[in-house]
């Protein structure tokens, strides 16, 4: 048991974001309960609602705010009234750069009683993290575009790779790789992307050779996909590149039931700044205040949170009682799911609650 108090800035942003963040938040102070540890929530209107009021995407005054924090719980963002681009450049990817969040955390696990729509997969074969670099790639924002509007139009977009950055992420992977199943996988196209997959290649050698518990094995970004599919039980950790962990990532979502499941960290592992704790999908706004949202992931990604503070006994209570939930659920979202995202939410902290002390 400890005594600390925690700190969170809750960011719900748009849509079903808003839903799931509330049972989000359920969650977590059900475990302060359980736990003993106290937990003080400041909540941020950041999102489309404000964009569309204000004009504002991220105050400099709020970030300084949302910095003095422990630790983010974000629900999703995005609107049809806002271009693209405005709030995932203005807000989120700002905040995992200025955060230096430089790894994206995302769990590949197949609950039991979850359908996959893998014909014959079980849990057994499905557990595996995906370490996607979150700072560099292409996400950077580097390039541009010269001569628009003619034929010879171009447009360049630049995929930033740096020995820090990489290294820093893959050092990560060995890290987690060492505290699960001794098995890292790099995930590269090295055979197109050569100065960058050379870089990631050289790196990963290195690192392994501090590690010669981590088996190191290599896929191109294709294959990943294929055997997402069909073997997933041969990936404990893959570590990669912004973009490909982007793209896989919401593959993995699929292969373990759905977007509803999907959950993640943005990590400063040095603790520099506050890590920020989101679910995969997004704000899905066709579906918006209806409670059809799985708040799983959500609470999932709280459960990463509680671990990221150190609070790992009450991390594994709110997991646990999300995978007992999750099994008793006909569907993983929308109508079908026959409760709605606050009976599940209070179902999660009602099991929280009553779980078995140890
Ligand atoms: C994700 C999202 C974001 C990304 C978008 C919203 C910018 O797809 O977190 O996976 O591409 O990283
Ligand atoms: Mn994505």
């Amino acid at each position: 048991m400890s005594s600390t108090t925690y700190r969170l800035a809750i960011v719900p942003g748009d849509g079903v974001g808003r839903e799931v963040t509330a049972e989000a938040v359920k969650a977590v102070r059900t475990a302060a309960g359980v736990f003993g540890f106290g937990v003080e929530t400041v909540e941020y209107d950041l999102g489309a609602e404000r964009w569309v009021r204000t004009g504002e995407v991220l105050p400099d005054s709020v970030e300084e705010e949302l910095d003095a924090h422990d630790a983010i719980l974000l629900g999703a963002v995005g609107d049809p009234r806002v271009p693209p681009g405005v709030l995932e450049r203005g807000l989120l990817l700002r905040l995992r750069f200025d955060f230096d969040l430089y790894v994206n955390l995302r769990p590949v696990k197949l609950y039991p009683g979850v359908p996959s729509p893998v014909a014959g997969l079980g849990p057994e074969r499905c557990d595996l993290v995906v370490v996607r670099e979150n700072t560099e790639g292409p996400y950077v924002g580097a390039g541009g575009a010269l001569r628009r509007d003619t034929p010879h139009e171009i447009a360049l977009q630049e995929s930033v790779n740096t020995r820090y950055g990489v290294e820093r992420v893959v050092r990560y992977a060995f890290r987690l790789a060492e505290g699960r199943r001794g098995k890292l996988t790099l995930c590269h196209k090295t055979n197109v992307l050569t100065f960058a997959g050379e870089l990631w290649t050289r790196v990963v050698d290195l690192v392994a050779a501090e590690h010669p518990g981590v088996e190191t094995d290599y896929v191109h970004v294709d294959a990943c996909c294929l055997y997402l599919i069909t073997s997933p039980e041969r990936f404990d950790v893959v570590v990669t590149d912004n973009l490909f962990g982007d793209i896989v990532t919401d593959l993995g979502a699929a292969v373990q039931g759905g977007m509803g499941i999907a959950a993640s960290g943005n990590i400063n592992p040095e603790r520099t700044h506050p890590s920020m704790f989101e679910p995969v999908h997004g704000s899905a706004p066709d579906i918006a205040g209806r409670g059809w949202a799985n708040p799983v992931a959500a609470v999932l990604s709280a459960a990463m949170c509680l671990d990221h503070l150190g609070e790992a006994a009450a991390a594994r209570a709110v997991e646990t009682a999300a995978a007992s939930v999750l099994a008793e659920l006909p569907a993983m979202g929308g109508p079908q799911m026959g409760m709605t995202t606050a009976q599940i939410g209070d179902l999660i902290s009602s099991r929280v609650e009553s779980r078995p002390q140890g």
